[in-house]
C-alpha cells in the first residue's frame, strides 16, 4: 500500500504525517509532497520513529515521483485562513494548487483514493471531479471531501456541555464544509436531549469552531493539530476500507444529489472507495429550515469549482 501526503511539510500536513507513521499498517509507503524545500528533512525525521511505515520526501519537481502507483493521496496543500477571511477567501490560490495536483493524479495514480482537505473543501472537491472528469477518469466513489473535523468538533462539544465521554458521543453532520452549509443533526444524538437554546448555540458553534481557532492563533493559521488528527483517522478509515472492511465515516462526496451535487453524509467506506451511501435520517424542525437555507450557499460554491475547470 502506498499513501502520498501533498502539503506534507505544512501544519496539517506534518501533523498528519506523525500520526500515518504510526498507524498505518507494517509496510506500507509513505509519500511526503511540498513545495517547501524542508521536505526531505520532515521525512527523514519521521523515518527515525521506528515504525515499519517507509517514509521518502519529495520536493518541488518531484511530485510524479510522490504520486506513482499511490493507493490513498491526501491533500492538505494550500494556504490556511488568517483573522477576519472566511474560506471562500482561500478559492484564489488553493483553486489552482488543487487543480495543479489533480492534474498529476490523472496521470500518475488515477485509481487512487482521493481525500482533499485544502479549503474551500466545498469548491475544491468540485475542481477535483472535473479535473478528474475531462480526463476520462472520474469515479465519484474514489473522491472525498474530509469533514471529519466537524464531526470530532461535535463530538467534543456536545461531550464537553453534557458532561460525558467525547469517545461515546457520535454526531452526524452533513452539508458542506463552510459556515451554515456545516449542519450538525444534534437531534440524532443518542441518549443525550438539548433545549431549543441548546441546539442553537451549539449548531452556531459547530459552524464557526474553525474561526474559533483562527482567532486564537491570532494570524498564525487555522486548525492543524486537530485537523492532523481527523485526517489521519479518515486516512485509516479509507486504508481499513481498502483492506476490505465496511467502515462507516462522514465525508463530502458526489452521492445520489437530491440536495446538492457534492453532499457531506454517513457513507461506509470499502474496496472501492464509497462502497454505500447512508441516509441522512430524520431531521428536526430546525434543521429541515437549516438545510433549506443553506443549500443555495452550497449549491454556488460547487458551481464555482465546476466553472473554474470548464471556463478555462
Ligand atoms: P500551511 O500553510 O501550514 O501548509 C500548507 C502547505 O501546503 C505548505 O507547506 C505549502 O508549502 C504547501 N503547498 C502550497 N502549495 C502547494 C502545492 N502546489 N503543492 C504542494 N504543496 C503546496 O497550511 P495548513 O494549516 O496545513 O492548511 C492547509 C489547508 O487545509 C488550508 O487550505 C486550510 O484552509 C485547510 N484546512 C482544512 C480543514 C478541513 O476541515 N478540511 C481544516 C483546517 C484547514
Amino acid at each position: 500500500m502506498k499513501v502520498a501526503v501533498l502539503g506534507a511539510a505544512g501544519g496539517i500536513g506534518q501533523a498528519l504525517s506523525l500520526l500515518l507513521k504510526l498507524d498505518l499498517p507494517a509496510g506500507t509507503d509513505l509519500a511526503l509532497y511540498d513545495l517547501a524545500p524542508v521536505t526531505p528533512g520532515v521525512a527523514v525525521d519521521l523515518s527515525h520513529i521506528p515504525t515499519a511505515v517507509k517514509v521518502t520526501g519529495y520536493g518541488k519537481e518531484d511530485l510524479n515521483t510522490a504520486l506513482v502507483g499511490a493507493d490513498i493521496v491526501m491533500i492538505p496543500a494550500g494556504m490556511p485562513r488568517k483573522p477576519g477571511m472566511d474560506r471562500s477567501d482561500l478559492f484564489n490560490i488553493n483553486a489552482g494548487v488543487v487543480k495543479t495536483l489533480a492534474e498529476a493524479i490523472v496521470e500518475q495514480c488515477p485509481k487512487a483514493l482521493v481525500g482533499i482537505i485544502t479549503n474551500p473543501v466545498n469548491t475544491t472537491v468540485a475542481i477535483a471531479a472535473e479535473v478528474f472528469k475531462k480526463a476520462g477518469t472520474y469515479d465519484a466513489r474514489r473522491l472525498f471531501g474530509v469533514t471529519t473535523l466537524d464531526v470530532i468538533r461535535a463530538e467534543t462539544f456536545v461531550a464537553e456541555l453534557k458532561g460525558k465521554n467525547p469517545a461515546a458521543i457520535n454526531v452526524p453532520v452533513i452539508g458542506g464544509h463552510s459556515g451554515t452549509t456545516i449542519l450538525p443533526l444534534l437531534s440524532q444524538v443518542a441518549d443525550v436531549s438539548f433545549t431549543d437554546e441548546e441546539v442553537a448555540a451549539l449548531t452556531v458553534r459547530i459552524q464557526n469552531a474553525g474561526t474559533e481557532v483562527v482567532e486564537a492563533k491570532a494570524g498564525g493559521g487555522s486548525a492543524t493539530l486537530s485537523m492532523g488528527q481527523a485526517a489521519a483517522r479518515f486516512c485509516i478509515s479509507l486504508v481499513k476500507g481498502l483492506q476490505g472492511e465496511a467502515v462507516t465515516e462522514y465525508a463530502y462526496v458526489e452521492g445520489a444529489g437530491e440536495y446538492a451535487r457534492f453532499f457531506a453524509q454517513p457513507l461506509v467506506l470499502g474496496k472501492n472507495g464509497v462502497e454505500k451511501l447512508l441516509p441522512i435520517g430524520s431531521l428536526s424542525a430546525f434543521e429541515e429550515k437549516a438545510m433549506h437555507d443553506m443549500l443555495a450557499t452550497l449549491k454556488a460554491d460547487i458551481t464555482l469549482g465546476e466553472e473554474f475547470v470548464n471556463k478555462q
